[in-house]
């Protein structure tokens, strides 16, 4: 197997990279990335030439993502603009990027016959407001609500008519929100746990009641292989592990496992259009095709990735000034 992975570089993408060269030592894995700031080389270095290449390029070049595409059996597309906040202050990238991109994709990957499983994301299905034990499944109705919910949406849309219209052999997966190691210092928990460690007090937004459903990056990896390998073609799946949790216990319990008073936060600005609560079913991948997720205990993830993220600071330090002065300016 010859694999394509665009935006490998990033934060799930070389989660996902290093899954497949440890579970599949027999693959050549080539990553295509533009290394935005969310993208770093140095995430994928201990990576062997003999199985693994690296093309520095955009999604958004059709020469580029042709001839990759040409040369690999099957795609697996990561690349995206991710982090909402930054949608919401210049939303023209993620058009640029997970619209027009995945159409540059999706086109030479019907050019060339080849199969290909793009990401997304359970935002696409907008909130579900607190109070509710609904979650999301394969037939939620798309209701995106940020710039980048939006965009991801767009582009799902552009998978699913690729698959109906020219019977492009594609999946797609709709994750919730991921945690581990290598996720840029914009994000809630590597932002709060770095900003304990420099002595800066975490932040929460608005009241902290609004709710996300935590799972693994390791977790999310093993399930998209599942999805590569067994998955029916022309299908969704849904990807969770039952991480529900309520942003102000998150913020608490990311000071206690660092030793702090559960109360050494700070509350700051809600961001415009905040959705409240995202939750997963994920049965339909766990009875078709078999896939559980390894860290049921959300607190021993967490307490691993505090340990990462204390062990790896000349990996984050040069992004944090950067990111935390655009929060700045937000009043963020
Ligand atoms: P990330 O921002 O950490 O990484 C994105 C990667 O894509 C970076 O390496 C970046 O350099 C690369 N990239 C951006 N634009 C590109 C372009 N035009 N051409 C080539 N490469 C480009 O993102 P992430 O958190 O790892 O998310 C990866 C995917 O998973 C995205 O599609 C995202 O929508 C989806 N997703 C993320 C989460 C989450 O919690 N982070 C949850 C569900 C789904
Ligand atoms: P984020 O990690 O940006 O992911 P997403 O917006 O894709 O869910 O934010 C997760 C939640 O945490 C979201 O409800 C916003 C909130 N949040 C904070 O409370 N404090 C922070 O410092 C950040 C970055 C986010």
């Amino acid at each position: 197997m010859k694999l394509l992975v665009t935006g490998g570089a990033g934060f799930i993408g070389s989660n996902f990279v290093r899954y497949v060269y440890k579970e599949r030592p027999d693959w050549h894995i080539t990553v295509l990335d533009k290394l935005t700031y969310a993208g770093d080389r140095k995430n994928l270095e201990d990576l062997d030439d003999s199985r693994f290449t690296f093309i520095h390029g955009d999604i958004c070049d059709e020469q580029t993502i042709d001839k990759a595409v040409a040369d690999c059996d099957a795609v697996v597309h990561f690349a995206a603009e991710s982090h909402v906040d930054n949608s919401i202050r210049g939303p023209r990238l993620f058009l640029d990027t997970n619209i027009i991109g995945t159409y540059e994709v999706l086109e030479a990957v019907r050019k060339y016959g080849k199969r290909l499983h793009h990401i997304s994301t359970d935002e696409v299905y907008g909130d579900l407001g607190l109070g509710s034990t609904e979650k999301f499944s394969e037939k939620s109705r798309y209701d995106p609500r940020s710039p980048y919910s939006a965009t991801k949406a767009g582009s799902d849309h552009l998978v699913r008519s690729w698959i109906h219209t020219y019977g492009l052999e594609a999946t797609i997966s709709n994750c919730s929100n991921n945690y581990g190691p290598y996720q840029h210092v914009e994000k809630v928990i590597p932002r709060n746990i770095t900003n304990i460690i420099l002595g800066i007090k975490p932040k929460l937004y608005g009241e902290g009641k609004n709710v996300r459903d935590w799972i693994h990056a390791e977790d999310h990896s093993s399930a998209i292989l599942a999805i590569l390998e067994d998955g029916k073609l022309g299908e969704t799946y849904m990807i969770g592990a039952n991480g529900e949790l309520d942003n102000k216990t998150l913020i608490q319990t990311i000071l206690e496992l660092m030793g702090k008073s559960p109360d050494d936060f700070e509350f700051v600005n809600d961001r415009p259009g905040h959705d409240l609560r995202y939750a997963i079913d994920a049965s339909k991948i766990k009875n078709e095709l078999g896939w559980q997720p390894k860290y049921a205990d959300f607190k021993q993830g967490l307490t691993q990735t505090i340990e990462w993220y204390k062990q790896n600071e000349d990996w984050w330090k040069p992004q944090k000034a950067e990111t935390e002065a655009k929060y700045k300016e937000l009043g963020r």
